[in-house]
């Protein structure tokens, strides 16, 4: 039998600490403290993880990184889906994020750097490459250069006939930096898909599935 899309949390998870309570206080904070990297308000909700775990489709992956875990929503059912021998690793920019889903996720590599590091991180876990990436980076803060950059570093450490998954927030087209990321897809990704909105999620949420 299939494992359950969304797994109930198990003992650590259901920790106090790791109450909803303390992931919507912890998210909070840190979009007031740190408003230039979080650009959300509140983590994922569990439809938008949902969504974005059944396009990605984890099962099938070898090497998964995850960019921006935040307080761990995808992390937590991205390791769960995980086949038995592939490798996973997140990078969080944000130190106290990185520390939440690394208590939520003891057996997760996550580590406390930049997304463009990605290429220092693969080769530090043995991977010449990756075959699926999961993002909620939040691009509509990042410049075009810098999302430029970005978007040549992961599709440069995707395997050919890999799969980039970001999650846009609705909404993001009327910036500029939203139409901006949008727009630059199809320079990096042969192959694009959007998904449905996702309305159970704040903000509401698209979600991109690009392939190389
Ligand atoms: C919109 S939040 C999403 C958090 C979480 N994945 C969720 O869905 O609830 C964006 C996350 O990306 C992180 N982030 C922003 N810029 C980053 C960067 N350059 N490298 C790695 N993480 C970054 C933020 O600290 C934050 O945790």
């Amino acid at each position: 039998m299939l494992p359950p899309l969304i797994n109930q949390p198990h003992s650590v998870q259901t920790s106090a600490t790791y109450g909803k309570k303390f992931k919507f206080l912890s998210f909070a904070r840190q979009s007031i403290s740190e408003p230039a990297s979080t650009g959300a308000v509140a983590p994922s909700s569990r439809y938008l993880v949902e969504r974005v775990i059944r396009m990605a489709d984890v099962t099938s992956a070898q090497a998964v990184v995850e960019l921006g875990p935040g307080t761990g929503a995808f992390t937590e059912q991205i390791q769960h889906h995980l086949a038995d021998n592939a490798s996973f690793f997140a990078l969080e920019v944000n130190k106290t994020f990185a520390d939440a889903t690394q208590q939520r996720c003891p057996d997760v590599r996550v580590y406390h750097d930049a997304a463009d590091q990605l290429p220092k991180y693969l080769k530090k876990n043995n991977l010449p490459s990756c075959d699926l990436i999961i993002s909620s980076l939040p691009w509509t803060i990042f410049e075009s250069a810098e999302q430029d950059r970005l978007l040549d570093t992961i599709a440069m450490s995707l395997k050919p006939g890999g799969i980039f998954i970001s999650i846009v927030y609705l909404g993001a087209t009327a910036r500029v930096r939203g139409r901006y990321f949008i727009n630059s897809l199809p320079l990096h990704f042969k192959s694009i898909q959007k998904s449905k909105t996702v309305w159970q999620n704040l903000p509401p949420t698209q979600v991109y599935r690009c392939s190389n």
